[in-house]
């Protein structure tokens, strides 16, 4: 069964041809009718599909659009043309730091970012202290997490997100800026899910990583699916260019 359908999906975004430094140099060129955009395609007619328990590595140079695919297929991004049908829900892990507040405490951000997760406040403290030893963040609870590292930032972000076994769980990269030792925990609880049959979609430039729990993938070049299958022979050519 397909727990999510890609269907000829676009993204176009409109990138500012020239630099425009204050609001009133804004208003003077859209006024004149001379704010120029350059339209730029990030993605153009992706299309594949991901069956239930599945466990999918997106892959691909910079820029190639894999993190807009994932903002896409975690409905934070609407595309310029195609549609995503998503069968379950979604626990995104996008960009470091996206969903917290960085003035909040690690505390308030659990209840927060648990929130936008669609967590209730009792669940949330009934798991506090399982987050929080996930992370190994307990000296750290009452800090505002604009003094986290980018490694703290992904060990929170992970512990919420994946506190409970969601359908589907989105991974963008974060992972690559914690230490060995919490990659490491973080691939075991990935592999506990998938023993549990949570549908995995998984970017990442470790391609060992991909390698070694993803069973599809999908190469995205400049915006275009160049290829789709089994992990062995795509990242195979890949590594190949
Ligand atoms: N909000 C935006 N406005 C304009 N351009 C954007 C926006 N978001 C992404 N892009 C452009 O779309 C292209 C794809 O970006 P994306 O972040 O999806 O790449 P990526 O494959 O995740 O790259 P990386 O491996 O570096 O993370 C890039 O050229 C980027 O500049
Ligand atoms: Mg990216």
């Amino acid at each position: 069964m397909d727990i999510i359908q890609v269907q000829n999906i676009s993204m176009k975004f409109n990138l500012m041809e020239e630099k425009i430094d204050t609001l009133k140099e804004y208003v003077i060129k859209l006024i004149k009718g001379k704010l120029f955009y350059n339209e730029f395609i990030a993605l153009k007619d992706v299309s594949f599909n991901v069956e239930k328990g599945e466990i999918l590595g997106i892959i691909g140079f910079n820029g190639a659009g894999k993190s807009t695919l994932l903002k896409i297929l975690a409905g934070v991004l609407k595309p310029s043309a195609g549609k995503v049908l998503v069968n379950g829900n979604v626990a995104p892990l996008i960009e470091v730091g996206a969903g917290f507040d960085p003035e909040l405490t690690a505390k308030e951000n659990i209840f927060l970012n648990g929130a936008i997760l669609g967590h209730s406040r009792k669940f949330l403290q009934e798991h506090f202290n399982e987050i929080i030893e996930f992370a190994e963040l307990s000296r750290f609870i009452n800090v505002p997490v604009k003094n986290f590292s980018s490694g703290m930032y992904a060990r929170l972000g992970f512990a919420i997100a994946t506190v409970t076994n969601p359908d589907i769980l989105i991974v963008d990269e974060v992972l690559s800026v914690g230490d060995y030792l919490f990659q490491e925990k973080c691939e075991r609880r990935i592999q506990e899910m998938i023993d549990k049959g949570t549908t995995i979609i998984l970017v990442s430039h470790d391609i060992s990583l991909i390698e070694r729990l993803c069973n599809k993938v999908v190469w995205l070049e400049y915006g275009q699916l160049k290829e789709i299958g089994k992990a062995e022979l795509v990242t195979k050519h890949y590594k190949g260019v």
